[in-house]
């Protein structure tokens, strides 16, 4: 469907909805939980969900069980794309509601049912089963839910999650509990709830749920003062999850302040040390470094197992860099040459292989000019090079770093990184916008990547046991860098970019399932936790 048009549909349903809000009584809306998500927040979510979920959904089913005019769906279309979504369900029990999103999404394929999400979810056989379930629910509470409607949700509740919930619980928590029993096992949930949910005793529900029979990937809560909602006064939180049970050593990606994708603070914490605790909202106070509460056992982050630094910085790639075959035809010695990559644009490969003499089997070859003698002796040893170098641009040699250097056509001392990580991308498809490479190869790359260099336990392991290095590539590989660097900068057009702090602190969960013995050191050097 064209974007365009999608557009157009969404200005639409801003309107409706507007016009919604203006004309419907305050106690209506209140008793109902209508306060419509955002247009911007709904798409932060929606783009959040897409990083987390990568690859693993090709073909998306969604479901709202709290439509209203379709917030939530118009950011799934935008950022999924309509190819994407086989399937959209949308159940809304405000008639008004339900005509404005059928109006408006008709052409998009949206089945809207209108009633009672909870009667629908526990009749649902003949509803589709989502993989992917974005919503704002009812926040309607638990006085407005009569006692025979209390006890009706209880029940339904136990016997389809086996999770006592509270009679003081609003209607959301059992909307979330039966919703995520509608979705299919693999399939991904965002949720933008009250925060209360995580520190009030009938948030308990919840917060078993979250730890015990899904796997929790984050929780992102809003500053209280800044509410989401322009027209309610309760601050919110944004969970994502995926339906399954936690892997051992999960860790939880928990922020706060700012936006989903630009919070103000950012750590992973393990399960196991939350579900431990309570309030859960005493994180924030538990995750300042000064905190003397430690974790049973803390997580591993990329930054433990891996020095990582940014490629080297030539003062001069124009001139610094050349072509190898351009290099022997001038004469320079490879004495003073090093293999050198291109920028990651020019690099279609992930797998960077050597030739005999380390550079890499790539065309065309590149190499920098790297030398640590003074002029008088290149002019003496080597005078094809001297020759070069007296090509330099006076510009070039005015620039800071290269005037800073002795002599000026030295370069940063870096040993080749056997993996490196793109440091900019766009996010323009499903895939993560920052590339992993094996570097094979003796060369050394360009600004543009972060390099890693195993240490520790994990430079020891791979020293003994070379072979393990494609395994260990292949485990990098599935680590979705982007889903925990969302504290990358991002720049106009989806540019982001992730410095070296940031890559460190992306949880090496995946690693240690799999390579357990490299937690032996590393585990007493995390700085963070
Ligand atoms: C917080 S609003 C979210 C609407 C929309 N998904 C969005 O994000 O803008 C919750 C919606 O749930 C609807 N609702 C309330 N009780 C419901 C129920 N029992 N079943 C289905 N929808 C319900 C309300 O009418 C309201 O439109």
């Amino acid at each position: 469907m064209d974007h365009s048009l999608l557009t157009q549909l969404e200005t639409i349903r801003q309107i409706q909805q507007h016009r919604f809000d203006s004309r419907t009584p305050a106690e209506q809306r209140n008793r109902r939980g209508q306060f419509a998500t955002p247009p911007l927040l709904a798409r932060e979510i929606a783009q959040y969900l897409r990083i987390a979920a990568g690859d693993h959904l090709p073909n998306l089913s969604f479901a709202d069980p709290a439509l209203g005019s379709g917030s939530l769906y118009a950011a799934a279309l935008a950022e999924f794309g309509a190819e994407r979504i086989v399937s959209a369900i949308g159940i809304e029990i405000d008639e008004d509601l339900c005509s404005i999103a059928r109006t408006v999404w008709a052409e998009t394929g949206l089945q809207v049912v209108c009633g009672d999400c909870v009667s629908f979810l526990t009749n649902n056989n003949y509803l589709p089963t989502p993989n992917l379930i974005i919503a704002n629910p009812p926040y309607v509470r638990h006085h407005h839910l009569d006692l025979a409607t209390k006890r009706r949700l209880q029940a339904l509740t136990m016997q389809r999650t086996g999770i006592h919930v509270s009679g003081l619980a609003g209607l959301y928590v059992y909307v979330v509990l039966l919703s995520m029993a509608w979705l299919a096992r693999g399939g991904y949930a965002a949720w933008l709830l009250p925060a209360e949910w995580m520190d009030v005793g009938y948030g308990a529900a919840l917060r078993r749920f979250f730890c015990e029979q899904v796997t929790l990937i984050r929780i992102h809560r809003f500053h209280p003062a800044d509410t989401q909602f322009a027209d309610a006064l309760v601050s919110s939180t944004v969970v994502v999850l995926r339906n399954e049970p936690p892997p051992p050593d999960h860790c939880v990606v928990i922020s706060t302040g700012g936006t989903l994708l630009q919070p103000q603070m950012l750590r992973t914490v393990p399960l196991t040390r939350l579900s431990a605790m309570s309030p859960w909202s005493a994180i924030d106070a538990a995750l300042t470094p000064t905190s003397e509460t430690s974790p049973a056992r803390p997580p591993l982050l990329l930054g433990d197992v891996f020095d990582i630094r940014r490629g080297i910085v030539t003062g001069g790639n124009d001139f610094f860099i050349l072509k190898r075959a351009t290099a022997r035809q001038l004469g320079l010695p490879d004495a003073c040459l090093r293999p050198m990559l291109p920028p990651p644009r020019f690099l279609t490969t992930t797998v960077i292989e050597a030739d005999d003499d380390g550079y890499p089997c790539l065309q065309p070859q590149l190499c920098l000019i790297d030398c640590d003698l003074a002029e008088e002796q290149v002019r003496a040893q080597y005078p094809a090079l001297w020759a070069y170098l007296q090509t330099a641009p006076a510009e070039l040699r005015q620039r800071y770093l290269v005037r800073r250097r002795k002599p000026w056509y030295r370069q940063e001392r870096r040993d080749p990184a056997p993996f490196l990580c793109t440091y900019m991308g766009r996010r323009t498809d499903s895939k993560s916008p920052f590339r992993l490479i094996w570097n094979r190869s003796q060369a050394i790359p360009p600004n543009v990547y972060l390099m890693l260099y195993p240490k520790g336990e994990l430079a020891r392991l791979l020293h003994q046991e070379p072979d393990r290095t494609a395994e260990l590539f292949a485990i990098l590989q599935d680590i979705n860098v982007a889903e925990f660097a969302v504290t990358s900068r991002v720049y106009g057009g989806g540019l982001h970019k992730l410095e070296p702090s940031e890559l460190a602190r992306v949880p090496a969960t995946k690693l240690v399932e799999r390579w357990p013995e490299v937690a032996g050191e590393a585990a007493v050097q995390v700085s963070l936790w």
